[in-house]
């Protein structure tokens, strides 16, 4: 099966859970889990929610992969302060050549981390790191920013 149409595959699935979950919390529970499982370059699949405060701080969620160090962030440290703070998508192709990145494991060599948008604000990100260079090509940009969204609508739903 060609690549493209496993991630076509598993965009429906998410798709699908962001249609069953109960919760905000829920969602983000069975995405890291799914995410994880089922596309095998995805390492440490992991969500940070926006704590507001002086300083704010990126507070580490549900998670799948290996305990992190990093479970509260500012917003002016590392890859993911820098796609909080600046609302954008963040891919690093080479975590070893970025100084900004926070090592959380030895073995991850590629990064994304895309900010999650509710009623117009950033509230939080996911975050993928991979084993494998640049592991995160633009399908893969496109189908992380539909699962970041999908949280997003999830979160500004009531009762979420
Ligand atoms: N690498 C991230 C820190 C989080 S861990 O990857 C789970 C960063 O540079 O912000």
């Amino acid at each position: 099966m060609a690549i493209g149409s496993r991630i076509e595959e598993i965009r429906k699935e998410v798709t699908e859970l962001a249609q069953s979950a109960r919760t905000a919390n829920e969602l983000m529970q069975s995405m890291v889990k799914l995410l994880h499982e089922r596309v095998l370059k995805y390492n440490w699949v992991g969500f940070y929610m926006l704590e507001p405060g002086a300083p704010p701080m990126l507070a580490l969620g549900a998670f799948q992969g290996a305990m992190t160090p990093h479970t509260r962030i500012p917003l002016n440290e590392g890859i993911c302060g820098a796609a909080a703070s600046t609302g954008q998508t963040v891919v690093v192709d080479d975590v070893s050549k970025d100084p900004r990145y926070l090592a959380c494991s030895l073995e991850t060599r590629s990064e994304i981390v895309v900010p999650i948008f509710a009623h117009g604000k950033v509230v939080g990100e996911l975050d993928i790191d991979s084993h494998f260079p640049a592991a995160f090509t633009s399908e893969d940009q496109d189908f992380v920013q539909h699962c970041a969204i999908l949280v997003g609508k999830r979160l500004e739903a009531p009762f979420a």
